[in-house]
């Protein structure tokens, strides 16, 4: 039922793991996709792979002239801008008391700043020429404090992009923008590795907390950004849909 042909979409950080599987999908749906990634290379690799449909372009999306630069190349390469996911994310397991400054910098530069940057550019189009759709991916890690590790500027940089979804939705809902978010659970990409996925020990911890008792596959969280892009979700905005196996719900 999900049909995108014509549509003109952007994943940031689509070059693996959640983007990757998004990109895959949108162009399954018919969308001309473009995979936004700081690494261009494995960006082209993905596109390669996926067709004619899909395109991959650098971006860094701390940087704004470098997210405006992407805007722009997209509308005048494909003739306009459809659809925007705010999917590029790092994150690095440290305590609040251990934190180095240039490690809180560098998680909201990227995780809350250039979802803003993203989301800002991208709603200067769709506002201006007749409206589009934009998905932040949070996290859990915006409404619980996960265990055993420890990422603060994670974890508010992912609340914060889950509520400027909300915010963005009304300041654009007349212009026919629509801004959700989607939480996820712990899912099946490199990102874990950064928060200790390699120790048993840890995943069993993740495991335990997981009323569906375990992780997410990438492609599970691409079905709900593909199906908020679309018509289908057409009455909704300014939400954010917790993809999470549960974890929220204990
Ligand atoms: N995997 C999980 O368990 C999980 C859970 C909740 C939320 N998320 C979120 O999902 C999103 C995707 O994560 P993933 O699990 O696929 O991780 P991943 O590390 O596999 O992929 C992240 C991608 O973002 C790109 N990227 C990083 N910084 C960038 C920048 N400044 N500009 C452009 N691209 C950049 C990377 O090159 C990489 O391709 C992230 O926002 C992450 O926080 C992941």
């Amino acid at each position: 039922m999900i049909d995108l042909t014509g549509r003109i979409a952007v994943v940031t950080g689509g070059a693996q793991g959640i983007g990757a599987a998004t990109v895959t999908r949108l162009a399954e749906a018919g969308a001309t996709t473009i995979v936004a990634d700081r690494r261009l290379e494995p960006a082209q690799e993905l596109a390669a792979t996926l067709g004619d449909r899909v395109h991959a372009r650098p971006v860094d999306v701390s940087d704004s002239s470098s997210v405006r630069d992407l805007v722009q190349s997209v509308v005048a390469d494909f003739g306009g801008l459809d659809a925007w996911v705010n999917n590029a994310g790092i994150v690095e397991d440290s305590r609040a008391l251990d934190m180095p400054d240039e490690v809180w910098q560098r998680t909201v530069d990227v995780d809350l700043t250039g979802t803003f940057f993203g989301a800002r550019e991208a709603g200067r189009h769709m506002t201006a020429h007749g409206g589009g759709a934009i998905v932040n991916i949070s996290s859990i890690a915006a409404y619980r404090a996960t265990r055993p590790e420890h990422h603060v500027a994670y974890d508010v940089s992912k609340a914060a992009v889950a509520h400027m979804a909300t915010v963005l939705a009304s300041e654009w809902a007349s212009a026919g923008v629509r801004v959700n978010a989607v939480a996820p659970g712990y899912t099946n990409t490199e990102i874990l590795k950064g928060v200790g996925s390699a120790d048993p020990e840890v995943m069993a911890a993740w495991i335990a907390q997981v009323p569906q008792g375990r992780l997410i596959e990438p492609v599970e969280i691409a079905n709900v950004v593909v199906f908020l892009v679309s018509d289908l979700a057409s009455s909704i905005t300014g939400q954010v849909v917790h993809a999470d196996a549960g974890y929220t719900a204990w």
